[in-house]
């Protein structure tokens, strides 16, 4: 049998496999965050994934960087929610909702009205461009938080983390990765602050230990997880010590009880998993760029616990059974990444679906 298809304990879950579907926004909410019910189709086609990992979802109005992303801050929001994880749960699968704060990636086309600016550790533009309904639009230069209001963020994590328990999920994964606000007060290139929370490696990681600690509070250490992507350049982000960087934040995350650390990042240089494998003490997710044979040899040397798969998943809504039996692949469609409606979100063939048409 193949190793993907060993169990593996996280917290107080046991997972069927170790295929994971990567967090992946999809943008089929509406302006108020709250998701159709055909997003419980997607969700529950890919129910035999190992764990089910959400796409990020807004902690607050002021996290919301992307358009028709949902939110975890609103009743209805939960109550949209509530269905995806019953119907994952009566089809035998486990899901954990990732949340997220934009930070200065937020356009203010996503931002409450009347707000100007986006909220960042520093008032540091970032480099590129956003995606908008109305065509890619540049990056705005952002207002630097209050120590105050970085307190406030660190509580929309914990009561977001305490709403998706209420939604039903199994556990919650902080999106530290890619840019957005965590990583943000990592970086050496967005947090230029002179309070607790800017200036050495200690005080840049405050943001996420704290983030951290408030979830674990708030709904316990099994059903709390972390994404990072050290190193990773997405979104504008420079960490000019990332070496001595991870190895404090794995040192401390060592001193906690967590479900899972999921590590996945874009940095074309170097491969972060042999780095931070071996010093992390807890569950290892390794993501990005996997294939079922990448994906199975690094299980079976013991350089992963479980792995990561997001285009190929999203493209094969059942892939662990097509790995099982070393089956053709469906292809994934950019074009319909982040539209609306359910073109290139729920119509994905199956094996069977496909045989029955044929
Ligand atoms: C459409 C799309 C949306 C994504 N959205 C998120 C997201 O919301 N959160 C996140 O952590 N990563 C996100 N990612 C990154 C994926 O989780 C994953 O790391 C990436 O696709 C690389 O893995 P792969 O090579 O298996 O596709 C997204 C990727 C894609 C393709």
């Amino acid at each position: 049998m193949s190793i993907f298809f060993k169990e593996l304990k996280i917290g107080n879950l046991v997972l069927d496999n170790r295929i994971i579907y990567a967090p992946m926004t999809r943008s089929r909410a509406n302006d108020e965050g709250v998701q159709p019910e055909f997003t419980v189709d997607y969700y529950t086609q890919r129910a035999s994934a190992g764990l089910l990992v959400t796409e990020a979802t807004n902690v607050s109005p002021m996290a919301k960087g992307y358009v028709r992303t949902p939110g975890i801050y609103a009743e209805d929001q939960i109550e949209s929610w509530r269905k995806v994880t019953d119907s994952v749960h009566a089809k035998g699968g486990k899901i954990f909702m990732q949340i997220f704060h934009t930070g200065r990636i937020a356009l203010p086309d996503f931002l409450p009205e009347g707000v100007e600016k986006p909220v960042a550790p520093s008032a540091v533009k970032a480099n590129g461009q956003n995606y908008t309904d109305d065509g890619m639009k540049d990056f705005v230069e952002p207002r630097e938080m209050t120590t105050g209001e970085v307190k406030e963020t660190v509580q929309d994590f914990a009561n977001a983390a305490k709403n998706a328990i209420a939604a039903g999920f199994d556990g919650v994964e902080i999106h530290g990765a890619n840019g957005y606000l965590v990583q943000q007060f990592l970086s050496t290139n967005v947090n230029k602050r002179s309070d607790e929370y800017g200036g050495s490696i200690e005080n840049r990681a405050r943001f996420l230990f704290e983030v951290l600690d408030a979830m674990i509070a708030e709904i316990g250490g099994g059903r709390t997880s972390l994404r990072l992507s050290p190193g990773g350049e997405f979104n504008d982000i420079k960490e000019d010590d990332a070496e001595e960087l991870y190895d404090y934040v794995i040192n401390e995350l060592n001193k906690r009880d967590f479900a899972y650390l999921h590590i996945g990042t874009f940095d074309q240089n170097r491969n972060w998993h042999p780095v931070i494998r071996p010093k992390f003490e807890g569950v290892y997710f390794a993501g990005v760029g996997f294939t079922k044979e990448t994906g199975e040899k690094l299980l079976a040397a013991g350089g992963a616990d479980a792995i990561v798969f997001g285009k190929l998943f999203l493209a094969n809504p059942d892939l662990p059974k097509r790995f099982k039996i070393d089956a053709e692949l469906n292809e994934w469609d950019n074009s319909t990444f982040y539209t609306p409606g359910t073109k290139g979100y729920i119509d994905y063939p199956t094996l069977d679906e496909a045989k029955a048409a044929n």
